[in-house]
């Protein structure tokens, strides 16, 4: 069998196609499906683009490891907001979105017999980019009477010579669960002991409400001891999901060996783009993030209270932009979205879609319009 043979099914697109044939019969369908922010990028950044982007010298190839300016203001603003200290020379690396390196990193570190550890419930990426570098993901439960954090026991069972990384995603997509300050040193301590690297993917580090500060994977664990590694992407954190930039930060032997892998794949991102991306995570930042993440509270409040009404329980979180909650006793995750989307018109993602470990649970995303999160959750009420 081929690695693309073995890829599993993409669930993402069917909902799409069953979105498509309800809205092609007239539904006005309100899509709470996918992490996309409605607003757009705050308007300072884009006026700073429409001039960058007349710069003559950012029309050359950007340079290797992402431009200096770049990474500087990447580590100042870990330095500020998360105490974390990372030098922009050899630990810190530009991503052509986050995406692009989770789905790189295992290319960096596996060969064909050995394997890497992925959450389920999980982004389905770590899984795919495992079987596509060729080694075998091998899943670790995230369960609700643990609040979706994994059992450090379960891992050391499942860990052996041949597991090369161990994957983690706090703030989690799809449940909200946010990682203690006691779970990253057991994971790296294990990390640590099978040689193999820990990888914690951040993309919804600062997508938090009302300026609550989940903690970051490098400020429970030095990151110039213990091959760990960190994912940060500017898409949800500026509404920037279009513009592809976020960047890596760890280990300088693991970010070295990412970047000979990128080296050989990509060419970095359009310095424009990366010249914006230094402004925003400037000293600027907090102020930005506090007006993007805005409208999340109130529209989360108002999603909570119509699951409230309906009877339906929701898993309690200040992290992310995602409501996680159980479908009604009796109903499949799949069975439970699909008669939403049917009866209410209304978009919510299976649990299934993440793994497995999904069943019994679906996700919101607060990614619409204020009118629009009202108007689906004043049918969901009624469920
Ligand atoms: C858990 C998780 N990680 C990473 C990403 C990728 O983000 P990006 O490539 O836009 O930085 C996403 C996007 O939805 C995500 O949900």
């Amino acid at each position: 069998m081929g690695r693309l043979d073995a890829l599993p099914p993409y669930l993402f697109s069917e909902i799409d196609a069953a979105r498509d044939r309800v809205a092609a019969k007239g539904v006005d369908v309100v899509d709470l499906g996918v992490g996309d922010p409605d607003l757009p990028t705050p308007p300072a950044l884009v006026d700073l683009m429409a001039e960058a982007v007349r710069n003559a010298a950012y029309h050359q190839y950007p340079s290797g490891r992402g431009d200096m300016r770049l990474r500087r203001a990447a580590a100042g603003f870990l330095r500020r907001r998360h105490g974390v200290d990372a030098d922009p020379e050899d630990e810190i690396l530009v991503l052509c979105g986050s995406k692009e390196g989770i789905a790189h990193l295992p290319l960096s570190l596996v060969t064909e017999s050995d394997n890497v550890l992925v959450p389920d419930i999980g982004y389905p990426v770590y899984t795919q980019s495992a079987i596509l570098a060729g080694a075998e993901p091998r899943t670790f439960t995230l369960a609700a009477d643990r609040a979706f954090l994994p059992d450090p026991r379960a891992l050391a069972d499942l860990a052996d010579g041949g597991t090369r990384l161990i994957w983690v995603n706090y703030p989690n997509n799809p449940t909200g669960a946010e990682a203690g300050e006691g779970l990253y040193a057991p994971l790296a301590e294990l990390a640590a002991e099978r040689r193999c690297v820990l990888a914690n993917d951040a993309a919804y580090l600062e997508v938090s409400l009302d300026d609550h500060r989940p903690v970051s994977l490098l400020e429970a664990v030095d990151h110039r001891r213990n091959r760990v590694i960190e994912f940060h992407s500017l898409s949800k954190m500026f509404n920037m999901t279009g513009w592809r930039i976020g960047f890596a930060v760890g280990h300088p032997e693991v970010i070295g060996g990412l970047a000979r892998v990128k080296e050989t794949i990509d060419s970095g991102v359009f310095t424009a783009v990366q010249d914006v991306a230094a402004a925003a995570l400037g000293r600027g930042a907090g102020e930005l993030l506090g007006s993007v993440m805005a409208p999340y509270p109130e529209r989360r409040r108002v999603v909570v209270g119509a699951l409230a009404k309906a009877g339906l329980d929701v898993f309690s979180t200040q992290a992310t932009f995602y409501v996680w909650a159980r479908v009604p006793e009796g109903e499949t995750s799949l069975g439970f979205c699909g008669r939403v989307l049917r009866d209410k018109g209304v978009v919510v993602t299976p649990g299934v879609g993440f793994g497995p470990g999904g069943e019994g649970w679906f996700r919101i995303s607060l990614t619409a319009s204020d009118e629009r999160v009202a108007e689906a959750a004043s049918r969901l009420e009624a469920l």
